[in-house]
């Protein structure tokens, strides 16, 4: 396993994100642990970008329970029906929010965070069975661009965890 990621420090997000996706294939392909994966994988998000949150939330029972993460202390327990990570598990749907305080229902972690994107993971069936969150403490600071190398983020876990 590779013990450590390479890519391009001086890059934009869109090449950093390219750069990433076989490292982190590599890095979790091998290993079948869910949350051992799930782990390493905000460990290098939170590394190459910085992000002032960065994390997972899994469906268990009727909710959203905090997985691995990196960043400040997070609320432990979602439900569907509430903030960013519900209305994202909900209609199966990516969401990126711009101003957070804009959003009705946004649960406030904690109040430096400022924008928001939310990437829904599916299982083997096609169903959410969590969600990757990311937060900034700066206003409007996730695009397309975000959404699109998240998303093939999210296809990689999904793919290592459907093969389980
Ligand atoms: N703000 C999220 C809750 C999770 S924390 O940001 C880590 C939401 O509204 O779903």
């Amino acid at each position: 396993m590779a013990e450590s990621i390479a890519y391009t420090k001086s890059a934009g997000r869109e090449q950093i994100y390219q750069e990433l996706a076989p490292q982190i294939g590599a890095l979790i392909g091998a290993e079948p642990d869910l949350i051992a994966n799930l782990a390493n994988v905000a460990a290098v998000l939170k590394e190459a970008f910085g992000f002032f949150w960065v994390g997972f939330y899994l469906k268990k029972g009727e909710q959203l329970v905090l997985g691995p993460f990196q960043g400040p202390l997070a609320c432990t327990r979602l439900s569907f029906d509430q903030g960013v990570c519900g209305h994202a598990y909900s209609t199966a749907q990516t969401v990126i929010v711009p101003d957070v305080d804009a959003f009705p229902g946004h649960i406030a972690c904690s109040s430096a965070a400022r924008s928001e994107i939310v990437v829904p993971i599916f299982d083997a069936n096609g169903e959410v069975f969590a969600v990757l969150d990311v937060d900034s403490n700066q206003l409007d600071d996730f695009s397309e661009t975000d959404a699109k190398g998240l998303k093939a983020i999210a296809d990689i876990v999904e793919r290592s965890h459907s093969r389980v």
